[in-house]
């Protein structure tokens, strides 16, 4: 069922245009090159459904800004007094006169109040429209598009808009979205036999200093547990609460989900203490989380039995948002946006409690985004991030691009018309305003080879890595990867944390499984133990964390081995200091939990 939300932030005009401007009138408002493995094919159905998203300009977007960075850095006076959804709602809306001029162009197509959805801040509008009407609206045509996966999309690579609403519309979608956000995940198999993971029958510990007691059951080199992750981030003996408001939360999209009884397989063998607690399910937009089907592909089992394992027994919440159907031309499905953030993003953006750190592990090639919808996203993140909430993305597990250090195969292959061989950066990682956590292996650890890491395209540098990256920059030989990547882009990963053989339960079996997807709500969970010993302090959540990990000097095991090869290269080495294979490195509960309590 769809409501409708008119905000009381808006005011809307009831003028309305005599005719709908000729379609001479449109210019221009966007144009991407349909990224590489779409095909176009036939002309989309007249009569297709299409649910518009309309963006209006959050002007007031860099006084968000300037308020996010206040509350989530240390040195300032208002560090952690995170804004209230009200507070956040209010920064963006949108000013009045582009919501007359966006409401006066859409009754002009016949599209009145009862047809719109607004989001709570008045800064989105989503409406249904045939693609007969979008197509006239936009000046456009839109395709049925094929990837070589076999996914199909309705799409256009170019739209326009009436010249005097491009300063009132920052972007429409579903149009030049072509992007699959997929799950981050490399290796999984079967263990076929029970893994022992029992330190007394194994060979003798491994000495790690910043370790809990300075040791490391030998078997976590080779099979990472909670308890493993626990010795090696020193955070063994640490007992959080239930019962302080804190919560930790993983997310599910396109329709993967996690499943129930593995969890508690899973807390059987790992987390005994855990047997029979189970987390929140909140399902956005008709998410599913079959449990009929525990064999299916898409077990999240490591993004939620890791996070919710390491941070037991802080409440924990699975979120999932279905993607929209995948267009079958056959059977007349209607297209959505396919935008999974926004949609999730409507949801968590309009509760009034939030889980204070939440973990994702999806990605996409930056490129393949649109940049006007990037920035929107991640916008949507900063939304996030002053009201308090620690966001982690997983890196990506392509190294600096694809994974492939032959420079006769790369795929790393810019989508701009030039077909130049870059790097690839991730989004969402590349958004400034989350945490973006690379991955590590073995015991001492070492940078894992897949860890992706990079430079971003659409975001500038944020000041709170200048002086780190640059540090990284200056120490690199003359000339290295010269055009590959982007000097001043916004560099990633933040931290890392393991990202192999991960020890989970899926389908009922033990399996192994490696990936940026595990350290995401591996770091998460260790934030959720350090937010717990804030709020039982009487301390405000730690927000968005860049600003905080960036200034300081100790808590990070800095990881100086390993590179992240890619696009025809060896990629970027792992360097004392920061570098874009292990960002700062992985964390030290101990040292942390002393920092962020004076912090
Ligand atoms: C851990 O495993 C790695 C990779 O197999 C190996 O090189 C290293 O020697 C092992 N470390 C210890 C302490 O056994
Ligand atoms: C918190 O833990 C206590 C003691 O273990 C238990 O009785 C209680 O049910 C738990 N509360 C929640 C909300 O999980
Ligand atoms: C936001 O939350 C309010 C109150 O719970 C609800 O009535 C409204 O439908 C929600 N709006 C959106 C856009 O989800
Ligand atoms: C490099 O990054 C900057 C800062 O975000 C951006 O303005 C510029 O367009 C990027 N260059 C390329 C070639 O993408
Ligand atoms: C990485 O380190 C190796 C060995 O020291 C060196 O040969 C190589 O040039 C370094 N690569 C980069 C990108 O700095």
């Amino acid at each position: 069922m769809r409501t409708f939300i008119v905000s009381a932030f808006v005011a809307y005009s009831t003028l309305a245009l005599a005719a709908p401007s000729a379609k001479s009138t449109l210019k221009l408002k966007e144009s991407v090159v349909a990224p590489r493995g779409w095909t176009k094919r036939e002309a989309a159905p007249r009569d297709l459904p299409i649910n518009l998203r309309i963006a209006l300009p959050q002007s007031n977007f860099p006084l968000l800004e300037q308020h996010l960075y206040e509350v989530s850095d240390p040195s300032h006076a208002r560090y952690g007094a995170h804004l209230s959804k009200e507070e956040v709602n209010e920064l963006i809306a949108p000013p009045p006169e582009s919501v007359d001029a966006v409401t006066s162009w859409l009754a002009a197509h016949g599209l009145d109040e009862g047809d719109l959805v607004r989001s709570p801040a008045g800064d989105w509008i989503k409406v249904k429209v045939p693609v007969s009407l979008a197509e006239e609206m936009f000046d456009t045509e839109y395709h049925v598009w094929e990837h070589t996966s076999g996914d199909m999309l309705v799409r256009t690579t170019a739209y326009g808009l009436p010249e005097h609403l491009h300063s009132h519309v920052e972007l429409v979608q579903p149009t030049t979205l072509f992007s699959r956000f997929r799950g981050m995940k490399t290796t999984f198999h079967f263990t076929g036999e029970a893994v022992d993971t029992s330190s007394a029958t194994s060979a003798p510990a491994i000495s790690v200093p910043s370790a809990s007691g300075g040791q490391v059951d030998a078997s976590c080199n080779t099979t990472i547990t909670v308890s493993c992750l626990k010795q090696l981030y020193n955070a063994v003996g640490y007992t959080p609460l239930n019962n302080t408001g804190n919560q930790i939360a993983a997310t599910g999209y396109l329709d993967q989900f996690a499943d129930l009884a593995d969890l508690q397989s899973f807390f059987a063998e790992e987390v005994p203490d855990a047997v029979g607690s189970t987390f929140d399910l909140v399902s956005i937009n008709g998410g599913q989380n079959d449990q009929s089907e525990p064999g299916g592909e898409a077990n999240l089992g490591e993004y939620t039995q890791f996070a919710f394992g390491i941070a037991f027994p802080i409440p924990s919440t699975f979120f999932t948002t279905a993607g929209s159907p995948p267009f079958i031309p056959d059977i007349g499905t209607p297209t959505d946006s396919n935008e999974p953030y926004l949609d999730w993003l409507d949801f968590v953006l309009n509760q009034t409690s939030l889980p204070q750190t939440i973990s994702t592990s999806y990605g996409d090639d930056e490129q393949t985004v649109p940049e006007s919808f990037a920035q929107r996203v991640c916008a949507g993140f900063a939304q996030l991030g002053a009201q308090g909430v620690t966001l982690t993305f997983s890196s990506g597990d392509g190294g600096v691009g694809d994974g492939d250090p032959d420079p006769a195969t790369t795929e790393c292959i810019t989508n701009d018309g030039t077909d130049r061989v870059q790097f690839i950066p991730a989004f969402p990682a590349s958004c400034p305003f989350v945490t973006a956590v690379g991955g590590t292996t073995n015991v001492p650890e070492t940078a894992i080879f897949f860890s992706g890491g990079g430079f971003s395209n659409f975001f500038a540098r944020p000041s709170y890595q200048d002086q780190v990256v640059s540090n990284f920059l200056n120490n690199l030989a003359p000339g290295t990867f010269e055009g590959l990547f982007n000097t001043s882009g916004r560099a990633y990963p933040d931290v890392s944390a393991q990202a192999n053989n991960f020890l989970i339960f899926f389908a009922g079996e033990e399996a192994l499984i490696g990936g940026t997807s595990a350290a995401a709500p591996t770091f998460a969970g260790f934030v959720s133990l350090l937010n717990d010993a804030r709020i039982r302090a009487g301390q405000p959540s730690l927000g968005f964390l860049n600003p905080l990990i960036y200034s300081l000097s100790s808590g990070f095991n800095d990881i100086t081995t390993g590179n992240n090869p890619g696009c025809g290269t060896d990629g970027f080495n792992a360097t004392v200091g920061w570098d874009p294979v292990t960002g700062l490195g992985t964390p030290n509960f101990g040292v942390l939990k002393d920092l962020v309590l004076s912090a």
